[in-house]
């Protein structure tokens, strides 16, 4: 989700909007600076050799990472810190559309740092991930018919091209358009196609009963989970893998990648569950042993 993991001197603020997987990386002096106050709109000062804050929306979103980083250890990221930064624009006066505006802001522009985040790391060749496929995918797929298959937020494609390499007919779709691209390219040198969109979850049309298998490796579950129920075709299955929560007292893991004792059981309830592990194994982000849970489910 996913880069997922950060070294204890940063604090790592995860804004979701909608289903969007948006981190933003706090470097702990940052969290020192003074606030300013927020019913005037001041021009953010750079500290001496920081980048200039150039754009209204940069001055904002700067606004916001400030204050977010002199919120207590422990405070939840993901939509939890957008709402109780609502509610202190509102503490400090600021008119209901004033606050509507500059969380828009906030939200844009957290995706759009998550996004180019991504792009940095997928399309590194030293980034701590598994470039192999998901190696519970291969399991699961083993044996199985290839027909059409969907990976949902495919980053540089490690399991698209597997998918599409054991005769899958696969498409894949990621808002990281560099990571995306990387995967073009790699199917085109192993001589394979797969069909990609620059893409988030909430633009991509999963469409009904149109997917053999839909693929879950390490982005958001929560969010798709309707839409995967939908999408899949009867004898359609999912496959997931995603970090228990135990796996944040370790490292600092993004909300929409973490879930908690059998919630992906109940998630994907009205499922046949063909194999579900809940477990301790290396994980293909962060690339550390931790506890990682994994579902197969076919729809009936
Ligand atoms: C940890 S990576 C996993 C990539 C890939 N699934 C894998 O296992 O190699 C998380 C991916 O989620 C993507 N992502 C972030 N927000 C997304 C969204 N709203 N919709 C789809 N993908 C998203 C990121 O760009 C990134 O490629």
């Amino acid at each position: 989700m996913m880069g997922v993991l950060r070294t204890s001197r940063r604090r790592i603020v995860r804004v979701a909007a909608a289903s969007l997987l948006v981190w933003i990386v706090m470097p702990a002096a940052q969290a020192q600076q003074q606030q300013q106050p927020q019913q005037q709109q001041p021009q953010q000062k750079p500290a001496p050799g920081a980048p200039l804050v150039r754009t209204p929306e940069e001055q904002t979103y700067a606004r916001f990472r400030e204050w977010a980083g002199r919120q207590p250890p422990g405070t939840p990221g993901g939509p939890d810190i957008v709402q109780r930064y609502r509610a202190k624009l509102a503490a400090d006066g600021l008119a209901a559309a004033a606050i509507d505006r500059e969380i828009a802001i906030v939200v844009e522009q957290g995706q759009q740092i998550a996004i180019e985040r991504w792009n940095r790391i997928l399309t590194s060749p030293n980034a701590r991930f598994n470039h192999e496929p998901n190696a519970f995918l291969a399991g699961m797929i083993k044996g199985r018919t290839p027909g059409t298959a969907l990976d949902v937020g495919m980053g540089q494609g490690r399991n698209a091209l597997y998918l599409a390499k054991q005769g899958w007919t696969v498409t894949g779709f990621d808002p990281a358009a560099e990571a995306v691209a990387l995967a073009e390219r790699e199917a085109k040198a192993a001589g394979v196609s797969i069909k990609t969109a620059t893409l988030r979850d909430d633009e991509f049309e999963f469409g009904t009963a149109r997917w053999d298998l839909i693929v879950l490796s390490y982005v958001d579950v929560r969010g798709n989970a309707e839409r995967v129920l939908r999408a899949l075709k009867p004898g359609g299955f999912v496959v997931v893998e995603a970090f228990h929560r135990d796996a944040t007292k370790q490292s600092s893991i993004g909300g929409a990648v973490v879930f908690d004792t059998n919630e992906l059981l109940t998630m994907f309830s009205s499922l046949r569950v063909l194999r579900y592990e809940d477990t301790d194994a290396v994980a293909d982000f962060g690339l550390e042993k931790t506890r990682v849970v994994r579902l197969c489910a076919e729809k009936p």
